[in-house]
């Protein structure tokens, strides 16, 4: 295709085996880029590329993002491979489905918040780590998916929601520390019909938010937000990552996060307490 804002670009999306990573993957290859995708599954990486239209800008790497070592092999096999990196999406990540402090134990506590900072929040810094230095010479930029839970409560459980709002400040703090070469921006996420898992260590990994969107009940009430009929398609989530990895289209653009999540801020109090039962 000619003529997409991504023409030319090169770039490295982590978790892009399903979800919105996958959704943004193929968004990026149709507005023009060449993509290299990191997922755990190599089974699930491997249907996702011969689903490619366009095969040849279409690279996946099998690897855990807590792995240092094997985030550099993947920015440089994307570098031999397209030449450059222009884009980091950092995006892997697992949820906690919403268990509150009161529905854990200290000893699940403990394991859970290791599994889930390690993923969701570590797993984006060392992916900026092994990118920079590539990025530096493209003076390309970071695009990071936040979440609702970035900056409202209840869109998990303390977690999940502090490991979001870690990854607003993380954003944040390399906006300031790696400009004015490298942008690092967020696209803070809304409720997205995706196979999004829980943490192995509270035994909810078997889990997917796929799942529950499937047995929801037509008559269930919609969410309470203000687009409460919007989309969960992920694909439709995909323009505002568009947007910030395209330097022509927002240059200016710098430790922001757009928020696409139906208007969540501007609903007031959905429940004023959440501890009403205890
Ligand atoms: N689905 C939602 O409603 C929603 C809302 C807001 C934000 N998000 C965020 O979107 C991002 C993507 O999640 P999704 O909803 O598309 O779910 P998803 O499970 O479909 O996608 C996440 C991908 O990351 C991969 N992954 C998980 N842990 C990994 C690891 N250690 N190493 C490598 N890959 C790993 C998974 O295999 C999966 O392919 C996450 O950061 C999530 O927090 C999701």
């Amino acid at each position: 295709m000619s003529g997409g804002w991504l023409e030319g670009y090169s770039a490295l999306i982590t978790g892009g085996g399903s979800g919105i990573g996958r959704a943004v993957a193929e968004r990026f290859v149709a507005e023009g880029a060449s993509v290299t995708v990191i997922g755990r599954d190599k089974k699930r990486l491997d249907e996702v590329a011969a689903a490619s239209p366009a095969p040849d800008r279409f690279h996946t790497v099998a690897a855990d993002v807590r792995d240092s070592d094997a985030l550099h092999a993947a920015v440089a096999a994307t570098v031999e491979r397209f030449g450059k990196l222009d884009t980091l999406v950092a995006n892997a990540g697992v949820w906690d489905y919403q268990r509150q402090l009161t529905r854990l134990s200290g000893r699940e506590l403990d394991s859970a918040f290791d599994e889930i900072f390690s993923v969701n929040v570590k797993g984006y810094v060392l992916a900026a780590e092994a990118a920079w230095p590539e990025l530096v010479k493209t003076r390309g930029s970071i695009v990071m998916t936040l979440s609702n839970a970035s900056f409202y409560v209840n869109g998990g459980g303390p977690l999940y929601t502090a490991s979001k709002h870690a990854c607003l400040g993380l954003m944040k703090e390399l906006a300031y520390e790696l400009a004015p070469k490298v942008r690092v921006n967020g696209v803070a996420c809304g409720g997205m019909n995706t196979d999004l898992r829980g943490p192995q260590s509270l035994d909810l990994n078997d889990r997917s938010l796929s799942a529950s969107f499937a047995k929801k009940s037509p008559d269930a009430p919609p969410p309470p937000i203000p687009l409460h009929d919007s989309s969960t398609d992920p694909r439709d989530f995909t323009g505002s990552y568009v947007l910030l990895a395209a330097r022509e289209q927002s240059g200016p653009i710098t430790g922001q996060a757009i928020s696409v999540d139906g208007g969540i801020g501007v609903r007031g109090f959905a429940t004023a307490a959440g501890g009403d039962h205890l």
